[in-house]
């Protein structure tokens, strides 16, 4: 997604901004741009592609001066290119604004400016808020910022700076990210805590209609109603700094392999041995509402989603309560019933996607308790919401969730451990339960040995254009997780099905070009996969078996089996994603591909 690092202070701005480039990059991008006050000029260097692109821009400029600001573009409105790509200027070039999010009323507001005779350099939405501050622009940054905003509708996290005033840096957010870092003598705005933490762990969590302004002594944040409002300081942990390839390729293949440790620093503390339950101290003031609800809604997107929906058949099977399961991006627009008795969940690895977020003030807006399973601590969807629970995994920084994912079903089987424990769950069944997921990060290890086979089913496979995924019950999500993983990294096209739903259509597709992956671990419903897979192999499908040992008659007809350790029934999606997600990896290795960065893909999705 779009990402924003501005800097005001002492120190020279141009490799400030080239580290914040560096470290937004993980986001996903098309396109990259700085602005920043060289000599008391303002110049602008922007370039389409990769950052290197830019940097080549840049190689022999000698800049001098502390305030700028840099922008990683993924587009919206207007095609990756040169022109396109933020910063983005006033006429007359006086102020540049870089922009995340979208202006909804951009074309209104663009037709009033074409009328008023000012031509645009761009097709981009941003540009307009540029032009519209320049005019109401009378020597104050600030005010006209403030003017320009009362003006514009949608999602905004914008940084602006004027030629004019060299000792000001002017940040403004509405239902898009933006925290100011404080230092000694200088600051920085940024769409994402983890660019600056590096510089400084004093950290200002700006809200909705807060206008910052930034000197290298200080700051002051007014509402858009041009009153001063007080925001506190707060400190973070620097994890980010830590976040290194190691020996791996790729942080993808890192991420995956880091499962065991992601898992156990998740449960860590948080499983009661003795009393059979799980603590979790993000839901401690809710123990009493929790014991009265009955039915529950999980919102989520993408891999969140697919997790929520591992979450949905834990919940119900240990817990007894109804769970429906909803892509936030439907749920925000629909009229959801929500009782006095209803509890919502919202999944976000990132804690920014902005669906998820408006999925959450709906359901609070409704008069619901909202608890979410975030991943970036002091993001907006956690700091939203009524409480929740912390992955604890580190960050994330391959686009495709891996670990997040496997840390996201275990907090969902902790809390539907907990909720079944105030239900239906006797102290002996909470007792296996808790050695079952204390067993996870061994099994995933054992997983992980699959490796190498894997990758010899990828040689075979990864020429071809069509997968199917299929699963039941419990990995009926886990196939859908599959398929995601694989469209992702290897733009191979691949579909997530319930396996006996296949015969209600698209067995039609069945063929010898068609490699179907079937997750098929022995349990209940291990009979009647069988079947299921029985029928594809009929038609001259491809298959290829996850499953566990004693998986006969899978082996006699299966092209390829690949078999994981067993762990508790409920708890097994969390061993069965592991080699999906190796397969994914290692074709989309061999096909080429930015694995850590695929095309048209962002690691959070801020606009709707
Ligand atoms: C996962 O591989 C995807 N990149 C994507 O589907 C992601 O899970 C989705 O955008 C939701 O993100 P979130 O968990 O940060 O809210």
């Amino acid at each position: 997604m779009c990402g924003i690092v501005a800097y005001i202070g002492f120190r020279p701005v141009l490799p400030v901004l080239q580290d914040g480039l560096k470290r937004l990059e993980y986001m996903g991008y098309d396109s990259s741009g700085i602005g920043l006050l060289d000599s008391g000029r303002l110049r602008i260097f922007k370039a389409p592609g990769k950052i290197r692109e830019l940097e080549k821009k840049l190689e022999n400029e000698e800049i001098k001066g502390n305030l700028g600001i840099c922008h990683t573009r993924w587009a919206t409105h207007g095609e990756p290119n040169e022109a396109n790509a933020h910063p983005h200027l006033s006429a007359g070039g006086k102020i540049a604004v870089v922009h995340n999010g979208i202006i909804e009323n951009y074309a209104v507001l663009k037709k009033k400016l074409l009328a008023e005779g000012i031509s645009f350099a761009s097709e981009t939405d941003t540009e307009v808020v540029a032009h519209w501050i320049a005019k109401f622009y009378k020597g104050n940054l600030s005010q006209a910022v403030l003017k320009a905003l009362e003006h514009v509708e949608g999602a905004f996290g914008i940084a602006v700076i004027c030629e004019d005033e060299p000792d000001v840096l002017i940040g403004a957010k509405r239902g898009s990210p933006l925290v100011l870092g404080v230092g000694e003598n200088e600051s920085f705005l940024t769409s994402d805590v983890s660019t600056i933490v590096g510089h400084t762990q004093k950290i200002v969590y700006l809200e909705d209609n807060d206008v910052v302004t930034v000197s290298r002594a200080g700051f002051e944040v007014k509402n858009i109603r041009d009153k001063t409002v007080s925001r506190e300081i707060q400190e973070v942990d620097n994890d980010f700094e830590l976040v290194q390839k190691g020996d791996f390729p790729h942080f993808m293949l890192k991420e995956i392999f880091e499962q065991p440790e992601a898992i156990k620093n998740c449960i860590r503390g948080r499983l009661l041995l003795n009393d059979g339950n799980a603590k979790l101290a993000g839901l401690d003031k809710s123990l009493k509402e929790l014991r009265s609800i009955d039915r529950i809604i999980i919102t989520a997107c993408g891999t969140s989603y697919y997790a929520a929906m591992v979450g949905e058949y834990l919940i119900e099977e240990w817990a007894g309560i109804p769970v429906e399961v909803e892509y936030a991006s439907e749920f925000r627009y629909r009229n959801p019933i929500i009782g006095s008795n209803t509890l919502v969940f919202t999944i976000s690895q990132s804690g920014e996607t902005a669906d998820t977020l408006a999925a959450l003030k709906e359901a609070q807006n409704k008069g619901a308790t909202v608890l979410s399973i975030c991943n970036v601590v002091g993001s907006t969807i956690a700091r939203t919401s009524n409480g929740g629970v912390y992955l604890h995994v580190g960050p994330e920084i391959g686009i495709a969730s891996t670990k997040a994912f496997n840390a996201q079903v275990t907090v969902l089987s902790l809390i539907a451990l907990l909720l079944g424990r105030q239900r239906r769950l006797s102290s002996v069944q909470g007792m296996e339960i808790v050695q079952a997921i204390n067993s996870l990060p061994a099994a995933v290890e054992q997983a992980l040995k699959l490796n190498d086979e894997i990758l010899e089913i990828a040689k075979v496979y990864y020429k071809h254009t069509n997968f199917l995924y299929l699963g039941r019950h419990f990995h009926y999500p886990v196939a859908m997780e599959g398929a995601l993983k694989l469209k992702e990294i290897s733009y191979i096209h691949a579909e997530g099905y319930p396996a006996a739903e296949v015969k209600h259509g698209p067995i039609a597709l069945i063929d010898a070009n068609m490699p179907v992956v079937i997750v098929a671990p022995k349990d209940a419903l291990f009979d009647k996969i069988v079947s299921n897979a029985r029928e594809i192999k009929a038609r001259g499908g491809k298959l290829i078996v996850v499953t566990t040992a004693d998986s006969a008659p899978l082996d006699e007809f299966a092209d390829h089996i690949i078999k994981v350790p067993s762990v508790n029934s409920a708890l097994m999606p969390v061993i069965t994603s592991i080699p999906l997600q190796l397969l994914a990896y290692h074709i989309a290795v061999l096909c080429g591909n930015d694995v850590d960065q695929p095309r048209n893909l962002t690691k959070s999705v801020m606009v709707e």
